[in-house]
């Protein structure tokens, strides 16, 4: 990884509107949806097992976070997706599965290897051998940088409620590769 940011463990419910702020810059939210977003954070902080790092400047500027929970087959977006897997008989994946529930790094830090070391990072230390998230469906760099770690499509045209965009649903064994 290139200059001089730091990834390492966050506490982002003390940081959360730092993280929201990178957040709106890098994938776009309204006041409004950062207000919702903000409350969806805190809860998912107290599922067991959740987990966050940071890519912190040398003024302890956030420019990037990550953060996820082994998965539940109660919590909401497990509900969602698990229709579309099971459908594909793959819902196997929600067991035994981290989830990344967000990754961001801010525009003016983007394309520096900050993400690709957020999410390896996180994964490194849990127990599940296996990951999985959500994305949005269509060609961007998350998509490029999730299958470049090992994630396949395991759902295509995901509808959330609430979310205009379909979503593609990947995962990942663990631990995740590193480049050679
Ligand atoms: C996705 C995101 C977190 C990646 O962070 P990043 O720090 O820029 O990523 P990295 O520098 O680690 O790039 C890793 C890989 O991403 C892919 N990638 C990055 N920029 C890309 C681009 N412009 N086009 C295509 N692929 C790209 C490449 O596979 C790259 O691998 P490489 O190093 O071999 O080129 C960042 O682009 C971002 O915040 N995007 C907006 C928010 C978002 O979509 N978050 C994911 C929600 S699920």
């Amino acid at each position: 990884m290139t200059d001089d940011v730091v990834i390492g463990p966050l506490d982002l419910a003390a940081r959360v509107d730092e993280a929201l702020d990178v957040q709106a810059h890098a994938f776009g939210l309204s006041d409004d949806e950062v207000a919702v977003r903000r409350q969806i954070v805190l809860r998912h902080l107290t599922y067991p097992g959740a987990r966050s790092f940071g890519a912190t400047t040398p003024d302890d500027r956030l420019v990037g976070f990550v953060y996820g929970m082994p998965n539940d087959r109660r919590h909401w977006w497990s509900t969602v997706v698990e229709p579309y897997l099971r459908g594909r008989q793959l819902d196997h994946w929600l067991d035994g599965s981290f989830v990344i529930t967000e990754l961001h790094v801010h525009p003016g830090h983007q394309n520096r290897g900050i993400g690709r070391s957020l999410i390896t990072t996180i994964t490194d230390g849990v127990a599940e051998p296996r990951s999985i998230l959500s994305t949005i469906d269509v060609e961007s760099p998350a998509r490029g940088l999730y299958r470049s770690l090992g994630y396949t499509d395991l759902a295509r045209r995901v509808l959330f409620p609430s979310a205009a965009k379909p979503y593609a649903v990947m995962g990942a064994p663990l631990p995740l590769p590193r480049r050679v």
